[in-house]
């Protein structure tokens, strides 16, 4: 489930970045790109419950680890909703960036899968 959970998240994020530079150029594709990446957030969801469903008891780094995996994808909508209003990016990478370091550290730091720290 881990590989499951990390292939998703790597094409949410490859997904995301394809669909910031196709809105940045205008092109009609983003909106269909965005609707991919959105099966995708769901695919992540899903595999990250899956993850969680096979704890024997929940400690506070997975609620936090939990919270942050779902801030990095409301991240992602804010960058992209933002670039479709015209409105300015800026405090929606920063909390994408700030999330994604978050979740990738907790991720890594906690004991299923691959085991870093
Ligand atoms: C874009 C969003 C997300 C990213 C970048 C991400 C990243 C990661 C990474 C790097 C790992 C470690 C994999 C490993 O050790 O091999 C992981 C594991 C995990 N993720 Fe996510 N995740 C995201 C979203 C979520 C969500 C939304 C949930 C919960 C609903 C979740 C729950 C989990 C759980 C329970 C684990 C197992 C932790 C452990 O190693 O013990 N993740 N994730």
């Amino acid at each position: 489930m881990t590989h499951a959970h990390i292939t998703s998240w790597l094409i949410a994020i490859i997904l995301f970045l394809i669909a910031v530079s196709l809105q940045r150029s205008g092109s009609a594709k983003a909106k269909m790109v965005q609707m991919v990446l959105r099966l995708f957030y769901i695919i992540t969801i899903i595999t990250g419950v899956l993850l969680l469903h096979s704890l024997a008891s929940l400690s506070i780094l997975y609620v936090i680890k939990t919270l942050a995996g779902l801030w990095v994808i409301g991240a992602m909508e804010m960058v992209l909703m933002a670039m479709k209003k015209g409105k300015s990016t800026a405090v929606a990478w920063v909390q994408w960036v700030v999330a994604l370091a978050l979740v990738l550290f907790l991720g890594l730091m906690l004991p299923l899968g691959i085991d870093l720290f």
